[in-house]
Parts: structure tokens; C-alpha cells; sequence
């Protein structure tokens, strides 16, 4: 049988890529790492491919896909001439954990975009997922890689029993260098829409073009009859199995009172806070996303922790909340899904 694991963690022999390209290139699925978050990849210009991974994830064929390239030749044969503003925001943020949603060009399969005249494309920077895409020499149709609704996978370990029976191919990164995906953009009548935060924060954003709009439906949850720009966002993610809560207030001992408050209200109960907290809940059990004030270490370590909470066994995990701006907002964005939106503002 043809060895189907690649390990890279420690390497940096990145022609060995060629196998898992042509693989991708010839209709394969491939588990890969990214700078954000693992993606399930497949030719993205090739619908049968592209059908496995729906099939893979259990995911609604409403929510389309990103295509990820390699080089601006790529750009051109999936999307139309991008505006002036378009163009600023991929010379600023490409290569890197941003994608923008483009009008697409026939080529993109329906099946890819969900039916829709856009295609949402990024120009990864992380080394492997760049060198992959060059040996497929194809546009790479990638998702998260965790089964629809769960956390995204940011180590193989995490994600491998979800899929190692369904992909052709895996390849080892170690722990992803972001944790949390990309930034997705509309430009429309020249301004920037956030669709999902991300790594890249509206105010990098606004200082590129001056301007930039974050969707009211990012941080509200959405009724079914609602008409959203981003079909993903309708959709339930990042949950753990136990029932979630997610708390915040500007003070920290306001913030640890409430907490310990709804922890007496339940059996059992984990607490999920910063290392700031750590010590201060007493008797509950406790783990910790990291330092608030380092907000890139939380999101590396946001979609671990949230896939650990559920090995405790309890009636319900308390989450603290982190400040809403900066990266703030793609952690907080990605909390209240896990929540289901359950959530108090003390
Ligand atoms: O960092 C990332 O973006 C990762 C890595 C693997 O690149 N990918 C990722 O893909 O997060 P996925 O499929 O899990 O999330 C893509 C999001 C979905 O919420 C989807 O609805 C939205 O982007 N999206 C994709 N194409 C779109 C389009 N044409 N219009 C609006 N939203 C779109
Ligand atoms: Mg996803």
C-alpha cells in the first residue's frame, strides 16, 4: 500500500510534497496544515473531488468552500479582475490568514460556492499548505478540518480519528501557528465587509482602505429566516459535546464572582479562564486558554482547549470571555458559537 503519511513537524523537505500535490491534483482528498487551522483539501476545480469533502465533514452543500492558491496566475482563472480596494487588501494581507470573496469566474464549480456568482479565496503563508498548492498546480477547495459543527482541528492529533479513514493522504505540521481561521472580507461598493473575524483585525483592515464594516450577524445569533452574506454563519460550530456558558466583565473580580456563582448552581462544573485566573476559583476544577494578555497565545490554543473540555465529564463548562476588539473579537466570535450564544455581560 502507498505510505499515505507525510511529517513534517520538523522538517523542511518540502519536495516531498510532490506526492500529496499530485494526489490532490488527480481527485484525492488531502488533510493538511495551514497557518490558521487544518484544512480537508481536494482540486477545487473538480467537482467529484470536491463532493468527498461535504461527504467527509457531514457538511451542509449551502455552505461553500474556500479556494486556497499559490500564486496570482492562480487568482486569475477562479475570479474576475478585483477591484482597486480589492487589490490593496490582497497586497497588504496575502500571503496570509485572510480570504476575500471574489465574483467568480465559470470555471469554479457550483459545488464550491453553494450555488452562489462568488468565490472566497486566500493565499495561504504557511510553508506547507504554499508548497502543496504549487505541486497540485490546481486551486485547492479546503474547509476546517473537523466534522461540521465541531472545533476546527489545530493539531493532527485532535482531528485524526474524525478523518484518517477518509482522506488519501495526511500531512503533519504540528500544532497550527494561528489556531483560529482566516479573516473572510466582501468588498462591496468599496468597502470592506467582515464576514468572519479572524487573525486579521478590522483595524488592520481600516488602516489599509480607511474604512471597514463588521457584519451585525458575527457576535448575534441568527434566526433561520434570516438572508446572511456568509452562509457559515448560520451554522452551529466549534461546540463541545458538555453544555457550554461563556462569561465576561471588564473587572476580573466581578468577572470571578459570577463565575463562581453559576459554578454552585451545578453538580459538577469546569471552568475554562485565563492563567491570569487560574488560582482564583478555589475547588473547581480549572483549565486555562493561556495569558489575556497575550491574545495570539489564546487563539493558538482556543480549539485544543475547547476539544479537552469535554474529556471532564461534567454538567457545565464556564468559559471567561476576553476583551471584544482586536483579535478579542475572532476569540469572543468563536466562544459564543460554542456557547450556542449563551451568554452573560456582567
Ligand atoms: O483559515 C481558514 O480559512 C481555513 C483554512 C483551512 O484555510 N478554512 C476555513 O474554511 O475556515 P471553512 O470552510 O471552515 O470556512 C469558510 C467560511 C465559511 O463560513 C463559509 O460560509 C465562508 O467562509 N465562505 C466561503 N465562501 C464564501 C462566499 N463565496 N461567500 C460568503 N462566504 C463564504
Ligand atoms: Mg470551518
Amino acid at each position: 500500500m502507498q505510505k499515505k503519511y507525510l511529517d513534517l513537524k520538523n522538517s523542511i523537505e518540502y519536495e516531498l510534497l510532490e506526492t500529496a500535490g499530485t494526489i490532490l491534483r488527480e481527485g484525492g482528498l488531502v488533510l493538511f496544515p495551514t497557518e490558521t487551522v487544518y484544512g480537508l483539501g481536494a482540486n477545487g476545480l473538480n467537482e467529484k473531488a470536491v463532493q468527498k469533502i461535504y461527504k467527509a465533514k457531514g457538511r451542509n452543500p449551502d455552505n461553500p468552500l474556500i479556494l486556497h492558491i499559490s500564486d496570482y496566475e492562480m487568482l486569475k482563472t477562479i475570479a474576475q479582475t478585483p477591484t482597486k480596494v480589492e487589490k490593496q487588501l490582497m497586497e497588504a494581507f496575502w500571503p496570509g490568514p485572510f480570504t476575500l470573496v471574489l465574483n467568480r469566474k465559470p470555471i469554479v464549480p457550483n459545488i464550491v460556492t453553494g450555488g452562489l456568482d462568488t468565490v472566497g479565496v486566500r493565499m495561504p503563508s504557511g510553508k506547507i499548505a504554499h508548497e502543496l498548492i504549487k505541486y497540485a498546480k490546481v486551486p485547492v477547495a479546503a474547509p476546517s478540518a473537523n466534522l461540521s459543527g465541531r472545533p476546527s482541528g489545530t493539531k493532527l492529533e485532535d482531528i485524526l480519528s474524525e478523518f484518517k479513514e477518509k482522506v488519501d493522504y495526511i500531512i503533519d505540521g504540528g500544532l497550527s501557528e494561528i489556531g483560529i481561521e482566516s479573516t473572510v472580507v466582501r468588498v462591496i461598493e468599496e468597502v470592506p465587509h467582515i464576514l468572519r473575524p479572524g487573525k486579521i483585525t478590522p483595524e488592520q483592515i481600516k488602516d489599509i482602505v480607511g474604512n471597514v464594516i463588521i457584519d451585525k450577524n458575527i457576535l448575534g445569533e441568527i434566526s433561520n429566516d434570516e438572508v446572511v452574506m456568509s452562509p457559515g454563519m448560520k451554522y452551529k460550530h466549534y461546540a463541545p459535546k458538555t453544555k457550554c456558558i461563556l462569561v465576561y466583565s471588564e473587572s476580573d473580580k466581578t468577572l470571578i464572582n459570577k463565575i463562581t456563582e453559576i459554578s454552585k448552581e451545578y453538580k459538577s462544573s469546569l471552568i475554562l479562564c485565563s492563567s491570569e485566573n487560574e488560582n482564583s476559583y478555589g475547588d473547581n476544577k480549572v483549565i486555562s486558554y493561556g495569558s489575556k494578555q497575550n491574545l495570539e497565545e489564546v487563539s493558538k490554543n482556543l480549539f485544543t482547549t475547547l476539544r479537552k473540555v469535554d474529556e471532564f465529564d461534567v454538567d457545565i463548562v464556564i468559559i471567561e470571555g476576553v476583551k471584544n476588539e482586536g483579535l478579542g473579537l475572532a476569540i469572543m466570535s468563536r466562544l459564543l458559537k460554542a456557547c450556542d450564544y449563551n451568554f452573560i455581560g456582567v
